[in-house]
């Protein structure tokens, strides 16, 4: 009896650190800006068969309609109510997506704005998704309800409302950020308002949250939102499940708001990672790939445990947010293969994955003009994710969660699952290697020029099918074979002009 008192205990407090993501399954995608109906698909023909744990989807929540500049992305996270109709689509084809994902074992973590509504200088009326009237200036939400009340105008003390410094913590979560009308969360009435909305989601099914602009608000006010959620839904999730929570904390150091703050309510996202990573194999600062051997907290990083991690997100693939000019983005392929690879193969973190659509960047002084573009569509309409025949995406949808690279190795990071980081070598340069146990094993060349070493991959004897160059079909592989000998030895040439340079193998690409 006590034993099992404690494991409950235990149970419950670890609760909200808890993916939910069905047994074997360790990564999740963020469908940017995807229809509910396309996500629905993509569950069923693509993520449930390659191993995918679940999917980050774009706000559900209705939003205002910016028509200067056309439909720009960012116009999701200008929150005009809770209603679930937006661009990607309405309350019905919301949940029937929430179903379907849940129905093949893949879940759903909803896009969660609760810091702010629109802008304040938005102009009143109904130009909004689901043609809900607001008015910023006199800070009437009626769809909500939300009124003066509700909001931080008083408490902010900068004199135009606007936070000014990233180290006055007050400001920061008190103050206005980018004039974004911001949420009197110590307020039991917003908070109820705010949970019934999140619980609303989780009862459809939804298994967890982005909480968006968490360094914005103080960690008391979002505990207090999140103890008021229901568990998930028994439909699909164990009795007691408490939702998956990881809060959007950019913390690049340097600042008085730090991730730690965070880590009571749930993981954090750990931007360092991308941004280091990406200066490492631009070689940026002097920066090499044998440096990343104590890759993780080694590197200042947050606790694995509390970390989600990710290459690039939708804010710094196009030059906001945080990171900078390192980040690794599907622009820079053959890098950002490389990049994603070693992100998956890495035990540190609780990784997720970017699915992109096409724009056209276009920089002038070193800034893309073109960062606020939003999704393919037809005249506002988000257009669908087609497949063509080779199993990529057309209509303008990136889908490097559909590159062989990226996918296989998805399958890898679920195949070591829980082996510990093993047989790390480098050349003291950009060559290196490590394994997972006895599960997996992974070799990078980032130099200018050849790799050709004898290794100890840990692996079983046998011929391995590398998931990078090719796909292991039945008896065959259609990429590089790696002929592993009884003692764990195994000869890897890698060509620096090959057109990826590393080679995974797994003990389910064994032939
Ligand atoms: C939701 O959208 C679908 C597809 O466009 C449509 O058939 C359905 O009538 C809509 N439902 C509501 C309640 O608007
Ligand atoms: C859980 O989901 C099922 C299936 O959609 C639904 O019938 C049920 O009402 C949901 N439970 C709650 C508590 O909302
Ligand atoms: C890196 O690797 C190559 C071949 O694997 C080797 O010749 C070279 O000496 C290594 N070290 C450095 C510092 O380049
Ligand atoms: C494997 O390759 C052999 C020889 O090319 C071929 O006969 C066989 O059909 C292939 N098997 C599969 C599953 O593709
Ligand atoms: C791997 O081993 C197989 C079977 O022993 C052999 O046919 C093949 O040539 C070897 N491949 C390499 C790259 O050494």
């Amino acid at each position: 009896m006590k034993f099992f008192l404690l494991l409950s205990v235990i149970g419950f407090c670890w609760a909200q650190y808890a993916p939910h993501t069905k047994t074997g399954r360790t990564s999740i995608v963020h469908l940017f800006e995807w229809r509910w109906f396309d996500i629905a698909l993509e569950c069923e023909r693509y993520l449930a068969p390659k191993g995918f744990g679940g999917v980050q989807i774009s706000p559900p929540n209705e939003n205002v309609v910016i028509t200067d500049p056309s439909r720009p992305w960012w116009e999701r996270y200008q929150p005009v109510s809770y209603k679930l109709c937006t661009r990607s689509g309405n309350e019905s084809e919301f949940k029937d997506m929430v179903t379907r994902c849940n129905n093949v074992g893949v879940r759903i973590y909803v896009d969660a704005v609760i810091n702010h509504m629109t802008g304040s200088g938005v102009s009143a009326g109904t130009s909004s998704t689901c043609g809900s009237y607001f008015n910023p200036g006199t800070r009437d939400f009626p769809a909500v309800p939300y009124s003066g009340w509700d909001f931080n105008d008083g408490k902010c003390k900068t004199g135009n409302g606007e936070f000014k410094s990233y180290n006055v913590a007050y400001q920061v979560r008190d103050c206005r950020l980018l004039g974004l009308l911001d949420l009197a969360l110590e307020k039991d009435y917003v908070r109820s308002t705010i949970a019934e909305y999140l619980n609303r989601l989780i009862d459809i099914g939804v298994a967890g949250f982005r909480i968006d602009a968490c360094k914005h608000m103080w960690p008391g006010d979002i505990k207090a939102i999140l103890d008021k959620l229901h568990n998930l839904n028994t439909s699909w999730f164990p009795e007691g499940s408490r939702p998956f929570i990881y809060q959007e904390v950019i913390d690049l150091g340097g600042e008085t708001i730090t991730s730690s703050e965070y880590f009571g309510n749930g993981l954090v996202t750990e931007f360092k990672y991308g941004a280091k990573l990406g200066t490492v194999l631009r070689k940026w600062s002097g920066e090499k790939m044998a440096y990343l051997k104590n890759w993780g907290e080694g590197w200042g990083f947050m606790p694995s445990d509390r970390a989600l991690v990710f290459v690039d997100n939708h804010d710094n693939q196009r030059g906001h947010g945080a990171g900078g000019a390192s980040i690794l983005t599907f622009w820079d392929a053959r890098l950002y293969k490389m990049g994603v690879g070693f992100m998956l193969a890495h035990p540190y973190g609780f990784t997720r994955v970017m699915s992109s659509y096409h724009w056209p960047r276009y920089f002038e002084n070193g800034k893309d003009v073109n960062d606020w573009i939003g999704p393919p569509n037809n005249n506002g309409v988000i257009k669908e994710v087609t497949i063509n025949p080779d199993t990529t995406c057309g209509n303008g949808w990136v889908c490097e969660h559909r590159w062989r690279q990226i996918r296989n190795m998805v399958i890898f990071r679920n195949v070591v699952n829980g082996q510990p980081f093993t047989n790390w070598w480098d050349n003291g340069s950009n060559q290196v290697a490590f394994g997972r146990g006895n599960k997996g094993f992974i070799v990078f060349n980032n130099d200018d020029w050849a790799l050709s070493a004898t290794l100890q991959t840990g692996l079983p004897a046998g011929t391995y099918c590398d998931v990078i160059s090719g796909d292991k079909i039945g008896a065959n592989c259609t990429g590089i074979e790696i002929n592993v000998s009884c003692d764990g030895n195994a000869y890897f040439s890698i060509s620096n002009s090959a057109e990826d340079p590393f080679i995974a193998i797994h003990t389910e690409s064994k032939l």
